[in-house]
């Protein structure tokens, strides 16, 4: 089985007024390509922090982060910039969709950065795929929250990433739109042999990924097979 995230003896910390903040304290784990895991935990307790080093948005203060064989620890901010467009994918809970593009504009920007053909077409299809193809060249506040996350979806998986990063993606919909986004997670995961991390509270969307940690106090506490 190929590895395709190997997180070993990472911390985080914070400097401030004087004193050290511990966010992450020696973290352990690795992840298998095209599986799916959920990061679970009280809040505070250092999720989003792990995935944002994961995903190679932060470094790590202390240990090493490996993404598809890549040392993430080691990259400049511009070089982890490069992996991310390269074989990762992103979805927040707040959706993070540019204000003065349009749906399917959000959705080319990163195959734009990434020089690809067949752009327009391409996203056009992800948004059709997503159920969006009569709000394309709607604004993000034009959209309800569900469609945002259903944008973020698209332009998420409009790189074909080796690995999607999904931060409470359900946080801030309602229990129907949070279903239908679940399901399209999977959907798009499964076709595309994708491998997914996701963080969340909703235990449903949990028990559906094969695998679970748990981050308690910034230390993983429990690592447990569904
Ligand atoms: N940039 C930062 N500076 C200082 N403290 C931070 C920073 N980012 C996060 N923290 C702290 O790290 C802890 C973990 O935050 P976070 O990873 O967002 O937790 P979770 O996602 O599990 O709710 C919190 O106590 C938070 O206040
Ligand atoms: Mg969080």
């Amino acid at each position: 089985m190929e590895t395709i995230l190997n997180v070993k003896n990472v911390s985080k910390t914070y400097q401030g007024a004087g004193q050290t903040l511990t966010v992450l304290n020696d973290v352990n784990f690795s992840v298998e390509a095209g599986s799916t895991l959920s990061v679970v935990g009280p809040s505070g307790s250092g999720k989003t922090t792990l995935l944002g080093l994961c995903a190679g948005l932060d470094r790590s203060s202390k240990g090493s982060v490996e993404l598809n064989n890549i040392r993430l620890d080691q990259l400049s901010e511009d070089e982890r910039a490069q992996v991310r467009n390269r074989y990762v994918g992103f979805i927040f809970q707040n959706f993070q969709l540019l204000p003065t593009l349009t749906a399917l504009e959000n959705v080319m920007v990163p195959l734009e950065l990434r020089g690809e053909k067949n752009v327009r077409a391409r996203s056009m299809s992800l948004l059709d795929k997503v159920g969006l193809n009569n709000r394309m060249h709607h604004y993000p506040a034009q959209l309800s929250g569900g469609e945002q996350q259903r944008v973020s979806l698209a332009r998420a998986f409009a790189n074909s990433p080796r690995i999607l990063f999904a931060d409470e993606p359900t946080g801030n919909l309602d229990v129907e739109t949070s279903d239908k986004v679940i399901k399209l997670l999977f959907e798009l995961n499964q076709e595309a042999g994708t491998t997914l991390i996701i963080v969340t509270h909703n235990l449903e969307l949990a028990s559906q990924t094969k695998r679970i940690i748990k981050i308690k106090g910034g230390h993983l506490v429990a690592d447990e097979l569904n």
